[in-house]
């Protein structure tokens, strides 16, 4: 029992320890028979209300919390093992809806043709664990090639790796030529990106090759992009058909779909063939935030990597057209996100991490805050609004009896200031410590 305790304070001692016990400590680990954990610290944050209670106690029992009382209502149970986070604020695990999580920060241009699938894997596996030990324990990722994100989903299920709960869509929709293709060799190389699809019925089948392999959302782009060669930010690519194709075959099957736009039109058009979230939404008019509106959909701005696209960008290889694109697009977002805020759009936090480097999600958050949010409303977009996206809200994005014990926490108040998050001292993912 000792030792079973013992090993939920460190996945890396979980791991050692398995391979010397063996079986027995495996049985003795799984889920089932994680021991009741009471968790105390000076305060906790309602993400819902807004309000700030003093003294929590929180009582996991397996992956989930079934008790929220404070240390004046209730003495710790005797039976559970005392997590004593005196000092710190505890709060849902961040949940980050825009993520590459098989990228690299210091790949891209040129560089990412020498990605093998398997050279991909081993980076999601390095990048899973970074972020979740910086306090992320839910993300979606929007976009992958050969459906690595589904194995890395599976392994994370499984046990067999740490990594935050991903919710993935495989390989991104595009147009031939587009933003989701691959355009950086010339033509008689004939390559071609896995997720190309032109033509109503040709998007369908793809939709149903995704959910085939494993997508639990479906992304495309809408519009040209920063990084990709040859594409106009500003230009729609897809035709409002082909959306409208998408997004039926998608709902139908009852998932998601994320829609890469930049451009004005695209983002219109993407609107109204009702995806469920645009990403970027860059080009922002009052038509567009209108229809936004009306059609309840969610924006994730990607407002914090435009910093390090035009400090670091060339030196990972980035190409001199997309530090040229993202001079405009990245001014331009920020003033969109000023006016989305204020037109009261629903937002979930979603970074590009990739792009930057996993683990520095949370640096977006204070640019949101200095952007227009209110630190709650920061905080609201990185952890309850993703769940809601998700269709997830009955078990994620909040700390609540019966969701999963997913649990962060740092020092201080973070909404007093948000940059606290970028230092996540304490990580604990449906009842399991990661960080502490
Ligand atoms: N993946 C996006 C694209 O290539 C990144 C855009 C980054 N820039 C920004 N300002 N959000 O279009």
């Amino acid at each position: 029992m000792q030792l079973a305790v013992q090993c939920r304070q460190s996945f890396k001692v979980l791991r050692q320890s398995l391979y010397l016990a063996g079986a027995a400590v495996l049985a003795a680990l799984s889920h089932s028979t994680l021991a009741k954990t009471a968790i105390t610290a000076d305060a906790m944050i309602d993400v819902i209300s807004g309000k700030i209670i003093q003294s929590p106690l929180i009582i996991v029992d397996g992956e989930t919390i079934t008790d929220i009382t404070t240390t004046a209502q209730q003495a710790i149970p005797a039976d559970a093992t005392h997590i004593n986070l005196a000092g710190k604020t505890l709060l849902p695990g961040l949940m980050d809806m825009h993520t590459h999580i098989t990228g690299s920060h210091e790949i891209h241009g040129y560089n990412r043709l020498l990605v093998t699938p398997g050279k991909s894997a081993i980076l999601g596996v390095k990048n899973a664990e970074t972020t979740l030990m910086a306090g992320i324990t839910t993300i979606r990722n929007v976009g992958a090639a050969g459906f690595i994100d589904v194995d890395l989903r599976n392994a994370i299920n499984e046990g067999l790796i740490p990594g935050p709960r991903l919710f993935v869509s495989g390989p991104p929709l595009g147009i031939t030529g587009g933003h989701c293709d691959n355009n950086l060799l010339p033509q008689q190389y004939h390559q071609k990106a896995e997720g190309v699809a032109d033509g109503p019925w040709s998007v369908r089948e793809k939709v149903r090759e995704n959910i085939k392999y494993g997508a639990d959302l479906i992304k495309f782009c809408a519009t040209g992009g920063v990084l990709s060669k040859g594409t106009k930010v500003g230009v729609q690519q897809y035709t409002l058909e082909e959306m409208q194709a998408i997004v039926d075959e998608a709902h139908r099957r009852r998932l998601t779909v994320a829609a890469h736009a930049h451009g004005t039109d695209g983002i219109k058009s993407a609107i109204k063939a009702g995806v469920d979230s645009v990403e970027h939404a860059s080009f922002l008019d009052d038509e567009a935030i209108k229809l936004a509106k009306k059609h309840h959909t969610v924006f994730s701005m990607d407002i914090y990597v435009t910093e390090f696209i035009l400090s670091e960008g060339e030196k990972a290889g980035i190409l001199q057209e997309s530090l040229d694109k993202e001079r405009v697009v990245g001014k331009r977002q920020r003033n969109s996100f000023t006016q989305a805020v204020k037109a009261g759009i629903p937002m979930v936090m979603g970074t590009d991490a990739s792009i930057y480097p996993h683990g520095d999600n949370p640096k977006q958050l204070s640019r949101m805050v200095q952007f227009g949010m209110t630190p709650l409303q920061a905080l609201q977009a990185a952890t309850i609004n993703g769940a809601k996206l998700l269709g997830k809200e009955s078990q994620l994005g909040s700390l609540e009896n019966g969701k999963f014990a997913d649990i962060i926490a740092v020092s201080g108040n973070p909404l007093d200031d948000v940059s606290l998050l970028e230092h996540v001292e304490f990580v604990m993912k449906g009842g399991e410590v990661y960080k502490n």
